[in-house]
């Protein structure tokens, strides 16, 4: 495995068990919730990962689409929401293909990392593309370059603390300094962006643009930020 498209397909360890999945994806689909105007609102949460909480966010929405690069992670949510007339589950070609205006709400959260700055510019075309006129995009867990590895890992071990996964989430630390991870992350690296660097992409992209006080996930020293179609 040598890239994050294939690593994100695969069964990586990440969420150190199961307790640690579900709390961090209800705790993402209340946020994203919170973010919804109002329950005619049409929300995409683009590169989801394994959203097993949005049927939390469509209770307050008119839908919710997921979209995800990783086959695996499509295949898993679409079985799961099967029933749920409200949750779609489309891959990246497809939102590409949605007409334009489309959507009150896209969340992304965690992506930008995995993303060249190129393919960035590129989604952020198509989001403008996407969005109704008042329409709202939420890009959070931006890193700044000064927030490295043991930055996660201090936010890692604090949020185990408090949601009572301590002892799994320090074996699974060890389990990622020798896992796929650890080995794309030094060969291939992440994508990081200053506050300034990010507010003038978004700027560049068509989009009024504000840093939230609060980053959307665990870790106080990402960034999340909101921007509107200009
Ligand atoms: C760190 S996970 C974040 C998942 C989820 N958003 C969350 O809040 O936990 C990154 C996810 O982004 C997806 N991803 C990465 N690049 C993508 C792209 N270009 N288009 C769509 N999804 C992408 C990966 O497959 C993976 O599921």
């Amino acid at each position: 495995m040598s890239d994050w498209r294939s690593f994100w397909d695969s069964e990586h360890s990440i969420y150190v068990n199961a307790r640690h999945k579900d709390v961090h994806y209800r705790e993402i689909a209340d946020q994203i919730a919170a973010f919804v105007p109002g329950p005619s609102a049409r929300v995409l949460d683009y590169g989801s990962g394994d959203a097993i909480h949005a049927d939390r966010v469509a209770a307050v929405a008119s839908d919710v689409t997921l979209c995800d690069a990783a086959p695996s992670v499509r295949a898993s949510m679409a079985a799961r929401f099967a029933n749920n007339p409200r949750i779609k589950v489309i891959a990246p070609e497809d939102v590409a293909a949605l007409p334009d205006g489309q959507l009150d709400l896209i969340v992304t959260n965690s992506v930008a990392q995995y993303l060249t700055e190129d393919e960035l510019t590129g989604l952020l075309a198509m989001f403008r593309r996407l969005l109704a006129t008042d329409g709202t995009l939420i890009f959070a867990d931006v890193i700044p370059p000064d927030v490295g590895a043991l930055s996660d890992v201090t936010a890692l071990l604090r949020y185990a603390a408090k949601n009572g996964f301590l002892g799994a989430a320090l074996v699974g630390l060890v389990k990622t300094t020798v896992s796929p991870y650890r080995k794309i992350r030094s060969t291939l690296g992440i994508t990081q962006y200053t506050q300034a660097q990010f507010m003038q992409t978004l700027t560049d992209a068509g989009f009024t643009a504000e840093r939230l006080a609060r980053n959307m996930e665990h870790n106080p020293a990402r960034m999340t930020f909101r921007a509107r179609p200009v």
